[in-house]
């Protein structure tokens, strides 16, 4: 079956991805982009896919009501898959108000906006909505990974706007009819992620002889999901779930943060031994002069309330859906430490705010 996609949150990380994802896998369905370019959004995340037309980007604001009806109706758009976001926990202890703004708002109106144009001339549709296993709140360290029937016990702000927006598509679901899906996953790595994140910001600073900021004891625990097993998760719950599920996304591949910055300093140090080049490119590396870029690491006071562990359980996914994660952690981290090598530019450009420079250009700030 052909779609019409409005993919929210396009130009971020996972949305990014998913764009390019999708597109490869069905050329010939219609991508529509909606960003508002935040400091995460980078139109160079897409860029490939937009600039020769293949896909349409549009900045803009999720809670625009106006503009994404319009958007529904005259793209005659049957499928939204809702990533926008403020996504970055740290953030939201220091600024909650933006986290409720887009994450709860931002999703009631884009609800209300399938509502007012789906609903009222009987498109037939599906509202996909992209959560997180941080709504679960944290585990003790023996207990079963989250299943979907856990309790929601969210314990940062950025976790309560999440459940709050999970809670929102189930009602309108439940009250209006709106046909929903959610997917609810652990923790996402690969090409495009803002270096503000473990495994982009280990990498960028590890080849920059930077300090690795480790927080409390380095024990605390997350599963890790490769962004490309994502995107390939949400294509099936699109295709073959049956409206009004809630299905949860695991990579199966728990590690405290402490053993993950030491793999992958590991792993930086391997890829220099391998590539003599990369010593000139990147002088500060510790690998640069033979050392070990474990070196880096640095304990750093503790974020406020952190969750002690996160654990999915997909086994729904895989026996429903026959869906499982197929990027092994170690292949996962040497595959993103060698696309951050080969985008030096994508990242440098990133961090300096260069690409933002150039959005303003084009299409106002
Ligand atoms: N990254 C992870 O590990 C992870 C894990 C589980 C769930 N998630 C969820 O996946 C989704 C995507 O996460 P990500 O890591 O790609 O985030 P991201 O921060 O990289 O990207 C978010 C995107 O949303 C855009 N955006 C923000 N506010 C907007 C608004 N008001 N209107 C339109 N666009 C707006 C930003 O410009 C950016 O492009 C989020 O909903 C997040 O909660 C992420």
């Amino acid at each position: 079956m052909s779609r019409r996609l409005l993919i929210t949150g396009g130009a971020g990380f996972i949305g990014a991805n998913f764009a390019h994802f999708w597109t490869h896998a069905k050329p010939d369905d219609r991508i529509v982009l909606l960003d508002a370019l935040t400091y995460a959004g980078n139109y160079a995340n897409v860029a490939a896919l937009c600039d020769p037309g293949a896909v349409r980007f549009v900045k803009g604001d999720i809670r625009d009501f106006d503009l994404v009806c319009n958007l529904l109706r005259s793209e005659k758009l049957d499928t939204i898959v809702h990533f926008a976001a403020e996504s970055h926990v740290d953030r939201s202890i220091v600024g909650p108000g933006e986290f409720v703004g887009t994450n709860i708002v931002g999703t009631q109106v884009l609800l209300d906006a399938a509502r007012a144009v789906w609903l009222k001339e009987g498109v037939e549709h599906r509202f996909h909505h992209i959560s997180t296993d941080e709504v679960y709140g944290s585990l003790a360290p023996d207990a079963a990974p989250f299943s979907e029937s856990h309790p929601y016990d969210p314990r940062s702000p950025y976790a309560a706007s999440k459940a709050a927006s999970d809670h929102l598509v189930r009602a309108y679901g439940h009250t209006y009819g709106i046909q929903y899906s959610i997917s609810n996953c652990s923790n996402n790595y690969g090409p495009y992620q803002f270096p503000e994140k473990l495994i982009p910001l280990c990498i960028v600073n590890i080849l920059e002889g930077q300090p690795l900021p480790v927080y409390g004891d380095g024990k605390n625990i997350r599963d890790w999901l490769h962004v490309h097993d994502h995107c390939s998760a949400v294509m099936k719950i699109i295709e073959h779930s049956p409206p009004g599920e809630t299905w949860n996304v695991g990579g199966n591949s728990e590690r405290s943060n402490i053993d993950l910055v030491r793999a992958l300093c590991a792993a930086v140090d391997e890829a220099f031994a391998r590539d003599r080049s990369l010593a000139t490119r990147f002088p500060n590396c510790p690998a640069a002069r033979g050392a070990s870029s474990a070196k880096l690491i640095t304990f750093v006071k503790d974020r406020p309330g952190h969750d002690r562990r996160y654990a999915i359980d997909s086994q729904r996914m895989s026996n429903q859906l026959g869906w499982r994660a197929q990027i092994g952690l170690a292949q996962g981290l040497a595959d993103t430490i060698a696309w951050y090598l080969d985008n030096e530019t994508w990242w440098r450009n990133v961090m300096s705010g260069k690409y933002r420079d150039w959005i303003t250009q084009q299409y106002g700030s």
